[in-house]
């Protein structure tokens, strides 16, 4: 029976995992627990004494997953600006599986380039696996710029209303969506249904939101920028910031 327990799975989970797979043009969605979660299970693909690049900037929460928890299970991080190219390059070692960055980094707003480190990704046989929490997909779709696994913080801009925590993963290809979906059922970190319509609920004013959500970060970042009690604003809308876009 398709549906005959929710852990593995539900037609309202399901709803938002085709959803998202759709939006991010991916093989295939999956929903979890929190961004975490969702983070926890990805990394959860790698063996013992894999080697993974990440940004240097990510999250904390991020970086204190990998750092605290994964390396216990043998796993090793290097850290490295990722928009430096040769930086990633000389961190390669022969054990490295992936390279992990946010696409807007959390909290300094760095912006990394999702097609020419997937470019250099392919070169050496990596993934390129990406948070793009802050972007969603309304503003980057990393899958079509060479990434393999996408992942969101849906707490965030999807939920939209500050009344949900989840998470969600799109896999580019069948062999990564069976490796996730395998850990989704197996590890269990996966999203109640009444949880996942409240993200399939914000999803439906995503783009309403974040038009808004631009105009509103300029006008602050600007100010800031403008203020003499300010020494530095970071956003990628200001002419000045090194990550203009
Ligand atoms: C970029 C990014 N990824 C992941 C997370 C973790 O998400 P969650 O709080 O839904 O577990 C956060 C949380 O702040 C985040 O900012």
């Amino acid at each position: 029976m398709r549906w005959d327990y929710t852990r593995s799975g539900n037609p309202t989970r399901e709803y938002l995992e085709k959803e998202i797979a759709y939006l991010e043009d991916g093989d295939a969605g999956f929903v979890f627990s929190s961004g975490l979660a969702a983070i926890s299970t990805v990394f959860s693909i790698f063996d013992r004494d894999d080697h993974i690049i990440i940004g240097d900037s990510v999250y904390g929460g991020t970086y204190r997953l990998l750092n605290d928890y994964f390396t216990k299970h043998g796993l090793s991080f290097t850290t490295v600006d990722t928009r430096d190219l040769d930086a990633i390059k000389a961190a390669i070692q022969p054990n490295t599986r992936a390279i992990y960055f946010e696409t807007l980094s959390n909290p300094l707003l760095k912006v990394t380039s999702v097609k020419k480190v997937s470019a250099l990704a392919k070169e050496h046989g990596l993934l390129t696996i990406v948070d793009n929490t802050f972007l969603t997909p309304y503003l980057q779709q990393p899958l079509n710029l060479g990434a393999h696994i996408v992942i969101h913080s849906a707490t965030k801009y999807l939920g939209g209303h500050s009344d949900v925590l989840a998470g969600l993963v799109v896999t580019k290809t069948p062999a990564l969506s069976q490796q996730v979906g395998y850990l989704q059922n197996a590890l269990g970190p996966t999203l109640a249904p009444e949880a996942a319509n409240l993200v399939r609920r914000g999803i439906e004013t995503l783009s309403l939101r974040m038009a808004r959500e631009q105009q509103n970060a300029l006008a602050i970042a600007e100010h800031l920028e403008a203020s003499p009690l300010i020494s530095s604003a970071h956003y990628p809308g200001l002419k000045r910031d090194p990550n203009f876009r």
